[in-house]
């Protein structure tokens, strides 16, 4: 293909994680760094701690780890499951696969029920799974959402399975805390994880374990196996007054994170969902106007990414290459085995309604330099016509 220009300077980062950041969380992040005991990073500090049960709808003190959100993901491993002990990981994708990996590496005697990417863990089958296993479990491991392939798990029957069988739910929930629903403590779901670069609107770097009193206690009875992640260790610092991170705390990442708590709770966990859902409407009916097949089920609960299956004729990783290096929009392609086969369109966290119109727009551009026929501009229609028909502006942030 010959050369051209590259027709924009201008970069637009819409992928799953890192998200864009709110300019007034980088703007945060700019002031001189505070030291972790004195008042003024300490009310900041008590001000975080304080808003993020609100976020995970939770009663529960919210463990704070500086990790990305696979630490979150380790300290459950670490603090739950003891070498030789039996564990339930029910997958439907890469991120789902981690927990495996995660639960192997600590010993576990792991029971992996690994669904096909792109479709949802199986309630039924996880219950069947569960009854054959001889020694019961003391924690099946699952994802919300799936961000490999834009799939939503229904956790709270997963959850209902899980205690049926007298074990506790360990949810990642790392790409849709603050974008689709998990009302922990009214799901009754024990450990929730997260990270703060996706929905949370925050740089990479926090990791977050939501955990109820039953899950500490169970954590408690050994607690070998693990140092930095360990949930009592965290728990206790975190419920002195004032609180007291047991390590030095990733001071500027809570700066940011007050911020974006701020405008969360601001617009309003119902608002924030109802944001993603349209965003994702739009998203949804922008691929479809290209010609391209959804990649999973149809799900209209998925508010998190929208994974669009690519043309068998197209070399399909030069999709994502040529939407950045052409037109300055990041998107993901698709990981693992299904690296060149689907193109994932986010909605988590910092978007707006032209977020998904440049995606849209890029992602046709694309296609079409590739070769591939289409409507220029049916797709970014029709996701105006969503944004028209709802009749709001989904752009603004309260
Ligand atoms: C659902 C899910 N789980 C786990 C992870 C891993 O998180 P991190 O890369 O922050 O360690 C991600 C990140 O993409 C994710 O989306």
């Amino acid at each position: 293909m010959p050369a051209q220009p590259n027709l924009f300077q201008k970069q637009y980062l819409l992928t799953a994680g890192p998200t864009p950041l709110p300019p007034a969380v980088s703007q945060v992040m700019a002031e001189p760094i505070l030291y972790h005991r004195a008042p003024a990073f300490i009310e900041v500090y008590s001000r975080v701690l304080e808003r993020l049960p609100r976020v995970f709808q939770s009663a529960n003190q919210v463990l704070c780890f500086t990790a990305s959100g696979t630490g979150a993901m380790e300290s459950a491993v670490s603090n739950l499951v003891r070498p030789g002990q039996a564990a339930v990981v029910a997958s439907c994708g890469k991120f789902g696969e981690r927990w495996a990996e995660l639960c192997d590496a600590f010993g576990a005697d792991t029971t992996h029920l690994a669904f096909e990417w792109g479709e949802k863990v199986d309630p039924a089958r996880l219950d069947a799974a569960m009854g054959e296993i001889t020694t019961p479990p003391r924690a099946v491991f699952t994802t919300q959402s799936e961000t490999s392939t834009g799939v939503l798990n229904d956790v709270r029957a997963l959850n209902e399975v899980a205690r049926r069988h007298g074990a506790i739910l360990v949810v990642d929930a790392i790409s849709s805390l603050g974008a689709a629903d998990l009302p922990q403590d009214e799901w009754g779901i024990d450990v929730v994880v997260s990270g703060s670069q996706k929905s949370l609107m925050c740089p990479p770097g926090l990791g977050f374990a939501s955990v109820s009193e039953r899950a500490l206690e169970l954590a408690a009875t050994d607690r070998s196996g693990r140092y930095y992640l360990d949930w009592a260790k965290a728990a206790k610092g975190q419920a002195e007054e004032p609180p007291n991170s047991a390590f030095t705390p990733a001071v500027t990442l809570f700066r940011a994170l007050d911020v974006a708590l701020e405008m969360i709770l601001g617009e309003g966990l119902d608002g924030v969902f109802a944001r993603h859902a349209l965003l994702a409407r739009a998203a949804r009916a922008g691929i479809e106007a290209a010609g391209l097949e959804r990649f999973g089920p149809d799900d209209d609960d998925a508010n998190v990414v929208t994974a669009a299956r690519l043309p068998n004729e197209l070399d399909g990783a030069k999709v994502p290459t040529l939407m950045r290096e052409r037109y300055g929009v990041t998107i993901a392609g698709g990981q693992g085995r299904l690296k060149g086969k689907i193109a994932r369109i986010a909605h988590c966290g910092y978007f707006g309604a032209f977020d998904i119109v440049v995606a849209l727009s890029a992602l046709e551009m694309a296609l079409a330099d590739l070769g591939h026929e289409l409507e220029r501009g049916a797709a970014v229609g029709a996701a105006q016509r969503v944004f028209a028909e709802a009749g709001v502006n989904p752009v603004a942030l309260a």
